[in-house]
């Protein structure tokens, strides 16, 4: 695991833009995992901005990790609006293919199975995640088992809390969503973990330095041969470098 810390979120985006820009130029068609929230816009950002100096997803195909069930394309809080909003509407030339959970299907196992053959058929070059207060990656909650394949999701009651920051009131967060499952996460060829602020840094030093388990899901990371966390200075501040440095001699 490669830790990376920055000044501020913006160039830690840059840096996570740079190494999807380094994906995409050595990726023929290359398939991109995207995620949603507060952490990834600065990703998104630079993405758009690099686009103009001649950064070019159009052979891209995208694959987001996750959407809300009830909530229509069109729906503010949404993940398809949020990637519209932050993303693809900026860009000059669309990735080819964008994928994202319908959270509206009217079968939702089929849609879960409709999603797992997208990304059999799209092995995933590199996976973008954020990290929830709680330890989720997409929305694989705490549990004691974690789901291999995309799979409806009762959403904590913590991340509820935390996401109800982006609805008027915690009653119109949706309880449910769709999420990729841990296997295809484990299965991207290379991932980068981002995470930013105070509010993350419990969380962050758990996961670098707590033994694999499924109460936190994102320690599955440690079993990944290609992961990168990209940091700023506030959420890496619990974590032991010292001990970092000592377990890379
Ligand atoms: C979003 C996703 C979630 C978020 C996580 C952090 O697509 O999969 O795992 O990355 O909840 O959210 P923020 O960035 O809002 O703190």
């Amino acid at each position: 695991m490669k830790i990376r810390v920055f000044d501020n979120p913006a160039d830690a985006g840059i840096y996570a833009a740079s190494l999807t820009e380094r994906v995409v130029e050595t990726t023929p068609t290359p398939v991109l995992g995207l995620a949603t929230g507060s952490t990834t816009p600065p990703l998104y950002d630079a993405l758009v901005s690099m686009e103009q100096y001649g950064l070019d997803l159009s052979e891209a195909v995208t694959i987001n990790l996750d959407e809300y069930i009830g909530l229509s394309a069109n729906h503010e809080q949404s993940y398809h609006h949020f990637m519209n909003h932050h993303l693809f509407s900026r860009l000059r030339k669309a990735p080819k293919e964008i994928h994202i959970p319908d959270g509206t299907a009217a079968d939702l196992n089929e849609e879960c199975h409709r999603y797992d053959s997208i990304i059999r058929k799209n092995p995933i070059d590199l996976q973008i995640l954020g990290i929830g207060k709680n330890g989720h990656i997409g929305f694989n909650e705490p549990d004691d088992l974690l789901v291999l394949n995309t799979h409806v999701v009762n959403l904590s009651s913590d991340t509820i809390q935390a996401n109800s920051r982006f609805f008027d009131s915690v009653d119109e967060v949706p309880r449910q969503a769709l999420t990729m499952g841990v296997q295809a996460i484990l299965q991207a060829k290379k991932i980068v973990l981002m995470a930013f602020g105070t509010e993350k840094s419990d969380i962050i030093a758990k996961v670098v330095h707590s033994p694999v388990r499924t109460e936190l899901p994102a320690t599955i990371l440690q079993l990944h041969r290609d992961v990168t966390f990209v940091l700023d200075r506030d959420s890496a501040s619990k974590l032991d470098m010292n001990s970092l440095l000592l377990s890379r001699s």
